[in-house]
């Protein structure tokens, strides 16, 4: 379907019209034309009704106003609470709120934009946001299905008209990715340490690639071959079995689908081949129920063997299964100190339900899997309010704990080569926290000798299991209180990297205490001065 017309138009050149065979009641398709009038500011033509005229009761087109302060905009809130907040607004602000918050990127979009693209049509896929996961995209698809038939196609039509899918630069977004060589992924925390953190090169020389410190890196993995042939062994299906497209179910299983968390598909597509109280389970599974607690256990492998043996056709399988995500990290060395290169820092996920280890799919292809000199489907995706002041002169204070050091290891090397250049650099304050002193003092040596050099003025580390209680970063920034405040004062910008659940918001309620209890102000006072600094790009957190 076209829309005619659709050259935006000032005076008396023709406003965009539906064309008549737009299957629209004449309300809705004149109410339409009224928007598209407004959208491109022309007057309104004989007959068209004006944006300010009552919505067709099956117009469903989220128009109200929405420049409220989308107080569910917060990782640390629970998605019930978020629902609640954003209930009554229009449906992009419903969307938004399913959304896990974080503005990752891993989606490719921000959780906004991410809602207005699934909104207007341009985005289909309701399975994008990673950190939300089933709840999320559970969400989507309930908020999405409430929106009356009539008012998916009328977004559609808009979509292509007002917001068309920009293709991207090669590269530069999750669905043109390039060529990038794998080198090295060297362990970084002790042999004694319950962490295996890994430093991972890759040669970005010949991609085509760039980067600005801030920027994340995202890789297309591959799964575990041993985690496909135990699927393929639980359904006693061969690994050759061909699939459409040329390749063999054994290589689909491995390139192609993701084989975490159990899509309710699944157990949709279980639940009419097993039978009882299997059934009766597998039908709430699919639904979103718990009913014996054991819900977040299943991957696609304990589904296979919980219901099993069921042998479901290995197409119709596959169907029923989510496809394998790109996965981000933040980017940790310098494009001036390290040209050429492109140096990560990552944490292997590997943990354990019942008897089986399990292991987190792109940390352990980093890990474990990948061969030196192995090319690796990459992109950058820019960071959006995350990267070092454009005066190298500002004074810096950055707080990562674990792999939240990441970026922080780019800004130091990439001041260090500034300076090295003969630039002067302002002073910064890195506050690093890990397990234990011992075992997990990431970059150690590096760190020291940025001290000497001056690109790192000041080094405060908290070991959260060496002692008797847990010293986390903000416990060391509210010690060094009047110091932080004295750094804000003279203009600090402050960044946040790591855990977006706990730690993010942690830091954030010290720093308004620091404020608080150093620059006298009463609570609301300090929550407003740390939001003022947000505002003016002052306060920048990357988180995860
Ligand atoms: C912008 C951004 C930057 C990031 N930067 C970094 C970085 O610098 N370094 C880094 O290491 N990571 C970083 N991450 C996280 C990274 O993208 C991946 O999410 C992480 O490596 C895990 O991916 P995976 O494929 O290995 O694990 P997955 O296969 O995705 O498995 C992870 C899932 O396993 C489950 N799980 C994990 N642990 C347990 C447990 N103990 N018990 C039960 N279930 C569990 C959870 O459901 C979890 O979501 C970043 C993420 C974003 C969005
Ligand atoms: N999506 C994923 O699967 C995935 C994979 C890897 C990492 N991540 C995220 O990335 C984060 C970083 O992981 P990581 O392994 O590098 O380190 P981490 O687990 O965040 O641990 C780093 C340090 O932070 C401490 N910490 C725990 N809670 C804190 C809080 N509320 N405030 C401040 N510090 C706190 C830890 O202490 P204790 O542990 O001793 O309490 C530890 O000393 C993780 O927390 C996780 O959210 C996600």
């Amino acid at each position: 379907m076209t829309v005619q017309d659709i050259k935006p138009t000032t005076g008396s050149q023709p406003v965009p019209i539906l064309p008549d065979n737009a299957p629209f009641p004449p309300d809705q398709r004149a109410w339409l034309n009224g928007f598209f009038a407004g959208l491109l500011s022309v007057e309104a033509l004989p007959g068209v009704m004006p944006l300010t005229g009552t919505l067709p009761a099956t117009a469903g087109l989220a128009l109200a106003a929405d420049d409220d302060d989308a107080p569910w905009h917060d990782p640390a809130m629970a998605i019930g609470e978020r629902m609640t907040l954003a209930e009554g607004k229009p449906m992009k602000r419903r969307l938004f709120a399913a959304m896990a918050q974080q503005d990752c990127g891993q989606c490719g979009y921000l959780c906004q934009t991410y809602a207005e693209a699934l909104e207007s049509g341009v985005e289909t896929k309701q399975n994008l946001c990673a950190p939300g996961g089933k709840e999320t995209s559970r969400m989507l698809k309930k908020l999405l299905e409430q929106s009356p038939s009539s008012a998916v196609e009328a977004t559609a039509v808009l979509a292509t008209v007002a917001a068309p899918k920009e293709p991207g630069k090669p590269g530069y977004a999750r669905d043109l990715p390039v060529e990038a060589t794998f080198v090295s992924a060297t362990r970084i925390t002790g042999e004694a340490s319950e962490k295996d953190a890994r430093h991972v090169v890759f040669d970005i020389s010949q991609s085509g690639i760039d980067y600005v410190p801030g920027d994340s890196f995202g890789l297309m993995p591959t799964n575990d071959p041993a985690l496909a042939d135990a699927v393929l062994a639980a359904m006693r299906a061969p690994a050759d079995f061909p699939i459409q497209g040329g390749k063999t179910f054994r290589d689909a299983l491995i390139q192609d689908y993701a084989l975490g968390a159990a899509p309710d598909m699944l157990f949709e597509l279980v639940s009419y081949m097993v039978g009882g109280d299997r059934r009766v389970k597998a039908k709430a599974l699919a639904k979103g129920l718990d009913p014996e607690g054991d819900a977040a256990t299943y991957d696609v492998l304990a589904v296979l063997e919980k219901f099993g043996p069921i042998h479901p056709d290995p197409e119709a399988f596959l169907e029923c299964l989510e496809p394998l995500q790109p996965r981000l990290y933040s980017i940790s060395s310098s494009p001036l100190a390290t040209p050429g290169q492109l140096h990560l820092t990552v944490d292997a996920v590997r943990y354990r339900i019942g008897s089986r280890k399990r292991s987190g799919v792109a940390s352990t292809f980093l890990a474990e899997r990948l061969e030196p000199a192995a090319p690796v489907k990459v992109y950058i995706q820019k960071a959006h309010g995350f990267a070092l002041p454009a005066d190298p002169m500002t004074p810096i204070i950055m707080v990562g704990p674990g792999t939240g050091i990441a970026p922080f290891r780019s800004f130091l090397w990439h001041r260090e080569a500034v300076r090295a250049q003969g630039t002067p650099v302002g002073k910064s304050w890195l506050f690093f926290g890990h397990q234990r002193e011992a075992t997990d003092f990431f970059y150690r040596d590096e760190l020291e000798q940025l001290a000497t050099t001056g690109a790192l003025t000041t080094l405060t580390t908290a070991w959260s299991r060496d002692g008797e209680a847990k010293i986390y970063v903000q416990d060391r920034m509210r010690e060094h209180g009047p110091q932080v405040w004295q750094w804000l004062k003279a203009g600090a910008h402050v960044y946040v990297c790591g855990d977006a659940k706990r730690m993010a918001k942690d830091v954030e309620t010290a720093l308004i205490e620091i404020a608080a209890d150093h620059g006298s102000m009463s609570p609301a006072g300090a929550k407003d001065f740390i939001a003022e600094l947000k505002a003016a790009a002052r306060y920048q957190a990357d988180v995860y």
